[in-house]
């Protein structure tokens, strides 16, 4: 199983940027935190950031066929990129939207996510610990959708 951990803008500023906000921990503290968990769970993890949208939709293309799952968080894109939804909807791989802060708690104009409807859960607020809650949530829908395959495949075998 293989996991990609996508950031967006200004993500790598992690522990820089507004700590009252986003907190203290650094995007080094989680990028060590998703590689640990994937070894807890014996998942492969990837990592990608960029400030860039067209990078972002680059790389979630170039993961079709390759990963099984996305941890997700666009940064401000969020709010306004119909490109990175439309990535996700077209590639289908199993997405969880991860936010540092309670985005729903904040500025009006982050309540809209383009991306939430490509997603099967989203985490908030939870800062870097909601990776771990994030990639150990997509092992579970991904054995729970292979379980549901199998016994689908073992129907039309019989
Ligand atoms: C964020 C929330 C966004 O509104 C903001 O633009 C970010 C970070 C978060 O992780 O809380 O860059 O995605």
């Amino acid at each position: 199983m293989r996991i990609l951990i996508l950031n967006g803008p200004n993500i790598n500023l992690l522990g820089l940027r507004e700590p009252g906000i986003y907190g203290t921990d650094s995007f080094a503290d989680l990028l060590a935190l998703v590689r640990r968990t994937g070894e807890e769970e014996g998942i492969e993890i990837e990592t990608f950031q960029s400030n860039h949208e067209g990078a972002l939709v680059d790389r979630i293309q170039e993961s079709m066929g390759r990963v099984d799952g996305i941890v997700f968080n666009p940064g401000a894109y969020t709010h306004t990129s119909i490109a990175l939804l439309d990535a996700l909807r077209a590639v289908r791989i199993p997405t969880v939207e991860v936010h540092l802060s309670a985005v729903e708690q904040r500025e009006s104009f982050r309540q809209i996510s383009y991306i939430r409807s490509a997603c099967f859960l989203t985490i908030t607020g939870e800062g870097i610990a909601g990776y771990a809650r994030a990639i150990r949530a997509l092992k579970e829908h991904l054995a729970a959708d292979d379980a549901r395959k199998k016994s689908e495949n073992g129907e039309k075998n019989l």
